[in-house]
């Protein structure tokens, strides 16, 4: 049965969208917390343009579920991540060349620097995600750099109906399975909402599903702890 792991940088976009103190990620990983999220999940972005480095040392400090580091793959976000110790990181892209066509990172075309950074990384004990796309050759190649997980990017999936929606479930639930044989654990984020969430969350071994958006913006209209409450209802009891 899967996970669920919260992305609150919306709350934190919120925030920066006026220079104020309010309203504090912080205060809504607690929420979030209450609500039953498994993790919190931010992503630090090179150009802060949401979570801050603030927000990332005091959720390390008082989360009680584990912190999930989103990043890119650069000495920067490394040094900040060795330093703060979140209990994972997913390596995924920023810039346009670290993608694939679709989205999720570009593995095979930038190698080295994935593979540096996944040692750098496990060896201070922080095991790594890399955020790719569905697809076994993705998987081939994350095994290659040593991280021990995989995201798997569900944006097109979350953006297709009907029989090319069933294809993409289809590819997702077979980048699952192979991944899972292969001994990397598989998760998957990017686009899931309370309509689209049951079928990815019920993939046999799909361990964790990363969501924000969705749960921001149902927050908004109903508070986080009950839109957390409501989100992780539809993965654990489908
Ligand atoms: N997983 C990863 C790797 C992401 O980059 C994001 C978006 O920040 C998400 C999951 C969550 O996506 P959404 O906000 O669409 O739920």
């Amino acid at each position: 049965m899967a996970n669920l792991g919260v992305n609150i940088d919306h709350v934190a976009t919120i925030r920066q969208a006026r220079g104020t103190q309010y309203p504090d990620p912080v205060e809504a990983a607690v929420l979030a917390q209450l609500g039953g999220a498994d993790q919190i999940t931010v992503h630090l972005r090179e150009d802060r343009r949401h979570i801050i480095d603030r927000d990332v040392r005091l959720l390390r400090s008082i989360l009680q579920v584990p912190l999930n580091l989103e990043m890119a793959c650069t000495a920067e976000m490394i040094r900040i991540a060795l330093e703060v110790k979140p209990d994972m990181v997913t390596l995924v892209p920023e810039k346009r060349e670290e993608r694939t066509t679709e989205g999720g990172l570009d593995v095979a075309g930038q190698m080295g620097s994935l593979t540096d950074a996944v040692r750098a990384l496990q060896s201070a004990q922080i095991p790594c995600s890399l955020f790719i796309e569905p697809e076994s050759s993705a998987v081939d190649a994350t095994l290659r750099t040593g991280a021990s997980m995989v995201e798997f990017h569900t944006g097109r999936y979350s953006e297709v109906a009907g029989a090319e929606q069933n294809k993409e479930l289809q590819r997702i639930s077979a980048a699952c399975a192979y991944a899972f044989s292969k001994g990397i654990a598989p998760h998957a984020g990017h686009g899931l909402n309370y309509r689209n969430v049951t079928p990815v969350a019920v993939i046999p071994h799909m361990q964790d599903l990363n969501i924000g958006h969705s749960i921001v913006a149902r927050a908004v209209l109903v508070g986080l702890e009950r839109a957390v409450r409501e989100m992780k209802e539809l993965i654990r009891r489908p």
